[in-house]
């Protein structure tokens, strides 16, 4: 079982993987593999749907958390979270409309309305990370109760054993994030370069 405060983590990297199956699906029909086209859409669905149903649980569970960041870049915030959260909704039906031309074998008005779909879903997919980073991981931010703070805070056994474990894995899962979207860039530009004969 997933700990509760572990979920943000498991959430940006849903997002992350959302993004670089989108890259990748991209990559894949213009190097026209419509099979890997289609797999790696798909896989973006799921990956979206299982991100909104981890943000609702943990948001259910655990509240609002409240943004610490001063100054300059908290209505910068606001403004990636009013957009992120806006499109996220608008590119619901989006997908959907896309998912029923191509089912449907419409690929001309699949192209159509993929070419709206794609990038608003990609803006969305980035920008979820985005506001995670700031939200948690900005270093002026105290927003995270599990986090660095509780790292210097006094207290011993299993408890804080576990938080400096959950800390140090969802650092790794950070660093892994970039790693990824380089991974499904050079994927989709490979892919291009290299079209299937
Ligand atoms: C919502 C998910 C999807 C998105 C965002 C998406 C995105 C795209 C985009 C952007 C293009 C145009 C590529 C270009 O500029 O050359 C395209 C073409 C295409 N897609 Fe998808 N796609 C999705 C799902 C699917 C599925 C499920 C299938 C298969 C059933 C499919 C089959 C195709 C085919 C065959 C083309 C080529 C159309 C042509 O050249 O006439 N797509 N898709």
């Amino acid at each position: 079982m997933i700990p509760l405060h572990a979920l943000p983590t498991v959430n940006a990297s849903l997002n992350a993987t959302s993004a670089c199956l989108l890259l990748a699906g991209y990559g894949f029909i213009r190097a026209k593999r419509i099979g890997a086209h289609t797999g790696c859409m798909l896989l973006a669905c799921l990956t979206s749907t299982l991100f909104l149903a981890s943000y609702l649980y943990y948001h259910a569970q655990a509240g609002v958390t409240r943004f610490a960041g001063e100054g300059w870049i908290r209505p910068a915030y606001f403004l990636l979270l009013l957009s992120h959260t806006v499109l996220a909704v608008v590119i619901v039906p989006l997908v959907l409309r896309t998912l029923w031309l191509a089912f449907q074998r419409r690929f001309e008005a699949h192209e159509r309305w993929a070419r709206v779909t794609l990038p608003l879903w990609l803006y969305v997919s980035v920008t979820g990370v985005l506001v995670y980073l700031l939200l948690y991981h900005m270093p002026s931010a105290e927003a995270c109760p599990m986090c660095s703070e509780a790292l210097f805070a006094p207290g011993e056994g299993a408890a804080r054993a576990g938080l400096v474990k959950g800390y140090a894995v969802s650092v790794a899962v950070l660093l892994g994030i970039p790693l990824l979207l380089i991974g499904g860039i050079a994927a989709m530009v490979v892919r291009a370069a290299h079209p299937k004969k």
